[in-house]
Protein backbone atom coordinates (compact mmCIF):
# COMPACT_ATOMS: atom_id res chain seq x y z
CA UNK A 1 0.00 0.00 0.00
CA UNK A 2 1.28 3.68 -0.98
CA UNK A 3 1.11 5.84 1.58
CA UNK A 4 2.09 9.64 2.23
CA UNK A 5 5.27 10.38 3.73
CA UNK A 6 6.29 13.91 5.38
CA UNK A 7 9.58 14.14 7.21
CA UNK A 8 11.48 16.81 8.43
CA UNK A 9 9.44 19.39 6.08
CA UNK A 10 10.98 22.94 7.03
CA UNK A 11 9.80 26.54 5.00
CA UNK A 12 10.50 30.11 5.26
CA UNK A 13 9.34 33.02 3.92
CA UNK A 14 12.62 35.07 3.13
CA UNK A 15 13.64 34.78 6.80
CA UNK A 16 10.70 33.78 8.74
CA UNK A 17 10.86 30.18 9.22
CA UNK A 18 7.24 28.60 9.12
CA UNK A 19 7.26 25.30 9.19
CA UNK A 20 10.21 23.69 11.56
CA UNK A 21 10.80 20.04 10.55
CA UNK A 22 7.49 19.21 10.31
CA UNK A 23 6.80 14.90 10.64
CA UNK A 24 3.92 13.67 10.12
CA UNK A 25 2.36 9.88 10.95
CA UNK A 26 2.52 7.93 7.51
CA UNK A 27 -1.19 8.67 5.98
CA UNK A 28 -2.40 5.79 4.03
CA UNK A 29 -5.12 5.29 1.31
CA UNK A 30 -8.97 5.68 2.75
CA UNK A 31 -7.89 7.79 5.51
CA UNK A 32 -9.19 11.27 6.12
CA UNK A 33 -6.41 13.54 8.66
CA UNK A 34 -7.42 16.44 9.85
CA UNK A 35 -4.62 19.34 10.50
CA UNK A 36 -5.84 21.81 13.40
CA UNK A 37 -4.11 24.88 14.71
CA UNK A 38 -4.62 28.31 15.91
CA UNK A 39 -4.23 31.43 12.88
CA UNK A 40 -0.84 31.37 11.69
CA UNK A 41 0.44 28.24 12.75
CA UNK A 42 1.58 27.23 9.27
CA UNK A 43 -1.28 24.79 8.15
CA UNK A 44 -1.59 26.41 4.86
CA UNK A 45 1.86 26.61 4.08
CA UNK A 46 2.05 22.79 5.11
CA UNK A 47 -0.76 21.28 2.71
CA UNK A 48 1.04 23.76 -0.07
CA UNK A 49 4.57 22.46 0.32
CA UNK A 50 2.76 19.10 -0.14
CA UNK A 51 1.42 20.24 -3.12
CA UNK A 52 4.39 21.35 -4.53
CA UNK A 53 2.93 25.17 -4.10
CA UNK A 54 5.52 26.30 -1.70
CA UNK A 55 9.57 25.84 -1.41
CA UNK A 56 10.23 23.18 1.23
CA UNK A 57 12.55 20.87 2.24
CA UNK A 58 12.51 17.94 3.68
CA UNK A 59 10.94 14.64 2.42
CA UNK A 60 7.68 14.49 1.01
CA UNK A 61 6.80 10.81 -0.81
CA UNK A 62 4.49 9.12 -2.35
CA UNK A 63 4.78 5.04 -2.81
CA UNK A 64 8.55 5.69 -4.39
CA UNK A 65 7.28 9.11 -5.89
CA UNK A 66 9.64 12.18 -4.42
CA UNK A 67 6.82 14.77 -4.23
CA UNK A 68 9.80 17.59 -3.56
CA UNK A 69 11.47 16.80 -7.03
CA UNK A 70 8.41 15.38 -9.13
CA UNK A 71 7.67 17.33 -12.22
CA UNK A 72 4.38 19.38 -12.13
CA UNK A 73 3.07 16.68 -14.25
CA UNK A 74 3.86 13.84 -12.22
CA UNK A 75 2.53 15.91 -9.16
CA UNK A 76 -0.65 16.37 -10.81
CA UNK A 77 -1.05 12.72 -11.52
CA UNK A 78 -1.27 12.32 -7.40
CA UNK A 79 -2.20 15.42 -6.21
CA UNK A 80 -5.50 17.62 -6.06
CA UNK A 81 -5.20 20.63 -4.04
CA UNK A 82 -8.34 22.98 -2.63
CA UNK A 83 -7.07 26.64 -1.69
CA UNK A 84 -8.28 28.24 1.31
CA UNK A 85 -9.16 31.47 -0.24
CA UNK A 86 -10.68 31.20 -3.86
CA UNK A 87 -10.15 32.81 -6.98
CA UNK A 88 -13.54 34.90 -8.37
CA UNK A 89 -14.31 36.52 -11.45
CA UNK A 90 -14.58 33.32 -14.03
CA UNK A 91 -17.32 33.55 -16.07
CA UNK A 92 -17.23 30.32 -16.99
CA UNK A 93 -20.09 27.73 -16.04
CA UNK A 94 -19.64 25.68 -12.89
CA UNK A 95 -20.02 22.40 -15.23
CA UNK A 96 -16.78 23.94 -17.56
CA UNK A 97 -14.68 24.93 -13.87
CA UNK A 98 -15.10 21.30 -13.06
CA UNK A 99 -14.32 19.51 -15.95
CA UNK A 100 -11.10 22.21 -16.92
CA UNK A 101 -8.96 20.64 -14.38
CA UNK A 102 -9.91 16.69 -14.91
CA UNK A 103 -8.29 17.80 -18.56
CA UNK A 104 -5.55 19.38 -18.21
CA UNK A 105 -3.18 16.76 -17.30
CA UNK A 106 -3.51 15.50 -20.64
CA UNK A 107 -4.99 17.69 -23.52
CA UNK A 108 -7.21 20.88 -21.62
CA UNK A 109 -8.28 21.91 -25.30
CA UNK A 110 -10.25 18.85 -26.50
CA UNK A 111 -13.37 18.65 -26.35
CA UNK A 112 -15.02 16.90 -23.00
CA UNK A 113 -16.34 13.83 -23.25
CA UNK A 114 -19.62 12.45 -22.45
CA UNK A 115 -18.12 10.69 -19.76
CA UNK A 116 -16.39 13.22 -18.55
CA UNK A 117 -19.23 15.40 -18.08
CA UNK A 118 -21.36 12.65 -16.44
CA UNK A 119 -18.61 12.29 -14.20
CA UNK A 120 -18.84 16.02 -13.56
CA UNK A 121 -22.31 15.97 -12.96
CA UNK A 122 -22.28 12.99 -10.42
CA UNK A 123 -20.29 14.74 -8.42
CA UNK A 124 -21.74 18.08 -8.16
CA UNK A 125 -24.90 15.52 -7.59
CA UNK A 126 -23.50 13.92 -4.65
CA UNK A 127 -22.68 17.74 -3.37
CA UNK A 128 -26.19 18.43 -3.90
CA UNK A 129 -25.38 21.49 -6.28
CA UNK A 130 -26.37 19.67 -9.55
CA UNK A 131 -28.71 22.42 -10.25
CA UNK A 132 -25.72 25.08 -10.18
CA UNK A 133 -23.92 23.21 -13.52
CA UNK A 134 -24.83 26.03 -15.83
CA UNK A 135 -24.64 29.25 -13.60
CA UNK A 136 -21.54 31.13 -14.08
CA UNK A 137 -18.84 30.79 -11.51
CA UNK A 138 -19.35 34.77 -10.56
CA UNK A 139 -22.65 34.87 -9.74
CA UNK A 140 -22.20 32.25 -7.16
CA UNK A 141 -22.05 32.88 -3.49
CA UNK A 142 -19.25 32.13 -0.98
CA UNK A 143 -20.26 28.78 -0.09
CA UNK A 144 -21.21 27.48 -3.84
CA UNK A 145 -18.08 28.46 -5.02
CA UNK A 146 -16.30 26.42 -2.40
CA UNK A 147 -18.04 23.03 -3.28
CA UNK A 148 -17.40 23.76 -6.81
CA UNK A 149 -13.80 24.05 -5.68
CA UNK A 150 -13.80 20.69 -3.72
CA UNK A 151 -15.66 19.18 -7.21
CA UNK A 152 -12.76 20.53 -9.27
CA UNK A 153 -10.35 18.51 -7.08
CA UNK A 154 -12.64 15.89 -6.67
CA UNK A 155 -12.88 14.91 -10.41
CA UNK A 156 -9.41 15.25 -10.72
CA UNK A 157 -9.38 11.27 -9.86
CA UNK A 158 -6.44 12.20 -6.85
CA UNK A 159 -4.40 9.41 -4.99
CA UNK A 160 -4.01 12.58 -2.35
CA UNK A 161 -6.30 14.96 -1.52
CA UNK A 162 -5.71 18.27 0.10
CA UNK A 163 -8.22 20.15 1.12
CA UNK A 164 -7.50 23.97 3.05
CA UNK A 165 -10.90 24.56 5.24
CA UNK A 166 -12.99 23.15 2.77
CA UNK A 167 -16.21 24.02 4.71
CA UNK A 168 -14.74 27.72 6.23
CA UNK A 169 -17.85 29.17 4.02
CA UNK A 170 -20.54 26.66 4.19
CA UNK A 171 -23.96 26.82 6.31
CA UNK A 172 -24.42 23.42 8.63
CA UNK A 173 -26.64 21.35 6.22
CA UNK A 174 -23.68 22.00 3.59
CA UNK A 175 -20.82 21.30 6.14
CA UNK A 176 -21.93 17.83 6.92
CA UNK A 177 -23.25 16.89 3.08
CA UNK A 178 -19.67 18.27 2.06
CA UNK A 179 -17.88 16.15 5.08
CA UNK A 180 -19.89 13.00 4.39
CA UNK A 181 -19.09 13.39 0.47
CA UNK A 182 -14.71 14.02 1.33
CA UNK A 183 -15.32 11.04 4.03
CA UNK A 184 -16.81 8.60 1.73
CA UNK A 185 -14.74 9.79 -1.29
CA UNK A 186 -11.86 9.05 0.64
CA UNK A 187 -12.83 5.68 1.79
CA UNK A 188 -14.56 4.12 -2.06
CA UNK A 189 -11.85 5.48 -3.98
CA UNK A 190 -9.02 4.71 -1.52
CA UNK A 191 -7.44 8.44 -1.62
CA UNK A 192 -4.96 9.84 0.97
CA UNK A 193 -7.50 12.19 2.17
CA UNK A 194 -5.92 15.69 4.50
CA UNK A 195 -8.33 18.46 5.46
CA UNK A 196 -7.44 22.16 7.79
CA UNK A 197 -10.21 22.91 9.83
CA UNK A 198 -10.93 24.91 12.63
CA UNK A 199 -14.44 23.74 13.24
CA UNK A 200 -12.53 21.14 16.06
CA UNK A 201 -16.21 18.63 16.33
CA UNK A 202 -15.94 18.22 12.70
CA UNK A 203 -12.74 16.87 13.17
CA UNK A 204 -13.75 15.18 16.25
CA UNK A 205 -16.46 13.80 13.91
CA UNK A 206 -14.74 13.02 10.31
CA UNK A 207 -11.08 12.83 10.89
CA UNK A 208 -9.43 9.10 11.37
CA UNK A 209 -6.53 11.28 12.70
CA UNK A 210 -5.90 14.80 14.18
CA UNK A 211 -2.48 16.25 13.22
CA UNK A 212 -1.57 19.68 15.46
CA UNK A 213 0.44 22.28 14.46
CA UNK A 214 1.36 24.98 16.33
CA UNK A 215 4.04 27.95 15.55
CA UNK A 216 5.50 25.49 12.61
CA UNK A 217 5.24 22.19 14.82
CA UNK A 218 3.22 19.20 14.84
CA UNK A 219 2.19 19.05 18.75
CA UNK A 220 -0.25 16.03 18.72
CA UNK A 221 -1.18 13.66 16.35
CA UNK A 222 -3.14 10.26 16.81
CA UNK A 223 -7.01 9.41 17.02
CA UNK A 224 -9.21 12.60 17.36
CA UNK A 225 -10.26 12.25 21.03
CA UNK A 226 -7.08 11.29 21.74
CA UNK A 227 -5.22 14.79 20.59
CA UNK A 228 -8.71 16.74 21.15
CA UNK A 229 -7.93 17.59 24.45
CA UNK A 230 -8.84 20.31 27.50
CA UNK A 231 -4.49 20.54 27.77
CA UNK A 232 -4.21 21.02 23.71
CA UNK A 233 -7.15 23.77 24.05
CA UNK A 234 -5.01 24.97 26.46
CA UNK A 235 -1.80 24.70 25.26
CA UNK A 236 -2.31 26.00 21.47
CA UNK A 237 -5.41 27.39 21.06
CA UNK A 238 -5.33 29.29 24.73
CA UNK A 239 -9.40 28.49 25.43
CA UNK A 240 -10.59 26.31 28.01
CA UNK A 241 -13.00 23.84 26.72
CA UNK A 242 -14.41 20.33 27.64
CA UNK A 243 -15.44 17.17 25.55
CA UNK A 244 -18.14 15.58 26.71
CA UNK A 245 -20.30 12.53 25.35
CA UNK A 246 -23.46 13.90 23.37
CA UNK A 247 -26.63 11.67 23.83
CA UNK A 248 -26.01 9.47 20.98
CA UNK A 249 -22.10 9.00 22.46
CA UNK A 250 -20.51 10.78 20.50
CA UNK A 251 -17.65 13.55 21.88
CA UNK A 252 -18.66 16.91 21.50
CA UNK A 253 -16.28 20.07 22.10
CA UNK A 254 -17.48 22.85 24.18
CA UNK A 255 -15.84 26.03 24.67
CA UNK A 256 -16.35 27.94 27.86
CA UNK A 257 -13.78 31.18 27.63
CA UNK A 258 -10.43 32.56 26.09
CA UNK A 259 -7.47 32.09 28.24
N1 LIG B 1 2.98 34.65 1.16
C1 LIG B 1 3.47 34.88 2.38
N2 LIG B 1 4.50 35.73 2.58
C2 LIG B 1 5.00 35.94 3.81
N3 LIG B 1 4.53 35.35 4.94
C3 LIG B 1 3.50 34.50 4.79
C4 LIG B 1 2.91 34.22 3.52
N4 LIG B 1 1.91 33.32 3.69
C5 LIG B 1 1.86 33.08 5.00
N5 LIG B 1 2.82 33.78 5.68
C6 LIG B 1 3.07 33.74 7.12
O1 LIG B 1 3.37 32.40 7.46
C7 LIG B 1 2.76 32.04 8.71
C8 LIG B 1 1.90 30.79 8.47
O2 LIG B 1 0.83 31.12 7.57
P1 LIG B 1 -0.22 30.03 7.09
O3 LIG B 1 -1.03 30.67 6.05
O4 LIG B 1 0.49 28.78 6.74
O5 LIG B 1 -1.04 29.83 8.45
P2 LIG B 1 -2.37 28.99 8.73
O6 LIG B 1 -2.05 28.04 9.85
O7 LIG B 1 -2.91 28.42 7.48
O8 LIG B 1 -3.32 30.13 9.30
P3 LIG B 1 -4.93 30.36 9.13
O9 LIG B 1 -5.59 29.44 10.13
O10 LIG B 1 -5.10 31.80 9.53
O11 LIG B 1 -5.31 30.09 7.72
C9 LIG B 1 2.00 33.26 9.18
O12 LIG B 1 2.78 33.93 10.13
C10 LIG B 1 1.83 34.10 7.94
O13 LIG B 1 1.80 35.47 8.25
MG1 LIG C 1 -4.58 28.79 6.35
Amino acid sequence: MKALTVTNLHASYGPNRVLCGVDLPDLTPGSLTAVIGPNAAGKTTLIRAIAGLQRATGTVRFGACDLLTASWADRAQHIAYMPQHLPDGLSLSVLETVIIPARSTTNPFAPADQALQDRALRILHKLGIEALALRPLHALSGGQRQMVALAQAMIRDPDILLLDEPTSALDPHHQLAVMRCVHDFTRAEQVIGVFVCHDLNLALTWADRVVALSDGRITASGPPDQVITPDLLADIYKVEGRIERCSHGRPMLIYDQAI
